[in-house]
């Protein structure tokens, strides 16, 4: 196994919108939970090829973490060829971005998710335009040359111009890579109960955002190679390794708390509990873990699935055995995938129309 996920819980706030597993403060377990994710590493390590390709550090904030117990880590782990860190804008500091070089991180993701006051205060964010502009600065003066913005659409309150404006403002800073995520408001939560009618508002004119991101993303040079992801088109690949390993179906492992790794067949996802994974670690046995078996035939339907996100061609091969070959004649002829019967992919249309495209195509 190549790939290594890991992930780092703690937050100063929380964000209305996030259902990631996090935890607020909790600066005194900071420590410790590296301890755990220590211990972690070592039971698992002999899944770990001798030369990974990607380190991919998600939270949560990991730039949050206290920043010996963040060292210690980075200094522990395995090296790779792309070694990613999430950050939000408002902990980001010279001495931060130093530290992130020391020790061997290549790729910063930076959670921007707006450059407008209003909307940054819709989604609980503590970090102003101005932070966001010299977080980014600063990460750059400290030698990055592989920064990703993620930005979120589709926010209450937001217009079209808005969502320009935001476009506009990221691909003025140049970054080297952008994620653009429709917002998810989970049914239930504070957040859709505060802004449902928006929400619901919002989701009928999706569609034309995205649409909207995906023109003036590739006007400005950037390669749409993913659903949700561009990098910039130039001699160097930039997109994102470590995603791509997922999206191509790679087995990866992760650890710390909830984190997911597939693994010769099987997914697990361990305890979401805070507590009860630091408990299980310090005594030095695996957290509590839901593992599901994963038949050749689910991990085909998911490499499919996935795969259609990518802008270059799947090749079929044992993935024909789930696809419905009528569904790719008939789709082909409506214009939405590209197919020589040995490879598939969506066309423009197609990939705006997404999930309900390669819905159809699976037998
Ligand atoms: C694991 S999150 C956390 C990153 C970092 N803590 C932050 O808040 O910037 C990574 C990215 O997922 C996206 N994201 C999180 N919750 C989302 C939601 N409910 N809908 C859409 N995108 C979301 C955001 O763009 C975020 O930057
Ligand atoms: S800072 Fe990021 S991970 Fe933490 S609550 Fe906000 S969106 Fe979620």
């Amino acid at each position: 196994m190549r790939h290594l996920y890991v992930h780092l819980p703690f937050c100063a706030q929380r964000c209305g919108y996030c259902d990631f597993v996090t935890v607020v403060g909790r600066g005194a377990q900071h420590g410790p939970y590296v301890d755990a994710l220590l211990h972690e590493l070592e039971l698992e390590r002999e899944l770990l090829a001798p030369q990974l390709e990607t380190v991919f550090l998600g939270g949560g904030t990991p730039t949050f973490t206290e920043p010996r117990a963040l060292a210690r880590l980075l200094g522990a782990l395995p090296d790779a060829a792309e070694v990613t860190v999430e950050a939000n804008p408002e902990t980001v500091t010279q001495a931060l971005a130093a530290l992130l070089r020391r020790f061997g991180v290549n790729r910063v993701s930076l959670g921007v998710q707006s450059f407008q006051p209003h909307l940054l205060d819709v989604l609980d964010r503590v970090a102003k335009p101005d932070t966001v502009r010299r977080a980014f600065y600063d990460l750059r003066d400290a030698g990055f040359d592989n920064i990703s913005l993620d930005l979120i659409y589709g926010i209450p309150g937001q217009s079209p111009a808005d969502l320009e404006t935001d476009l506009g403002a990221a691909i003025e800073l140049g970054p080297e890579h952008l994620s653009c995520y429709e917002l998810e408001a989970k049914p239930g939560t504070r957040f859709s109960h505060a802004h449902g009618g928006e929400l619901q508002r919002q989701a009928e004119t999706m569609e034309s955002y995205f649409e909207l991101v995906v023109d003036r993303l590739t006007a400005a040079g950037y390669r749409w190679y993913e659903t949700a992801n561009f990098c910039r088109e130039g001699d160097l690949d930039l997109r994102s390794r470590h995603n791509l390993a997922y999206w191509l179906g790679r087995d990866y492992l992760g650890l710390g708390v909830g984190a997911v790794s597939t693994v010769d067949g099987r997914r697990w996802r361990n305890t979401p509990r805070l507590a009860a994974y630091m408990e299980a670690l310090e005594a030095r046995s695996r957290p509590q873990r839901e593992v599901e078996p994963l038949s050749d035939e689910v991990r085909r339907r998911e490499r499919v699935m996935l795969g259609l996100r990518l802008d270059e061609p799947l090749v079929l091969g044992e993935l024909a055995q789930v696809v419905d070959q009528d569904a790719m004649k008939r789709l082909a002829h409506l214009g939405l995938v590209r197919t020589d019967m040995r490879t598939l992919a969506l066309t423009a249309r197609g990939r705006f129309l997404g999930g309900g495209v390669t819905a159809d195509l699976l037998v």
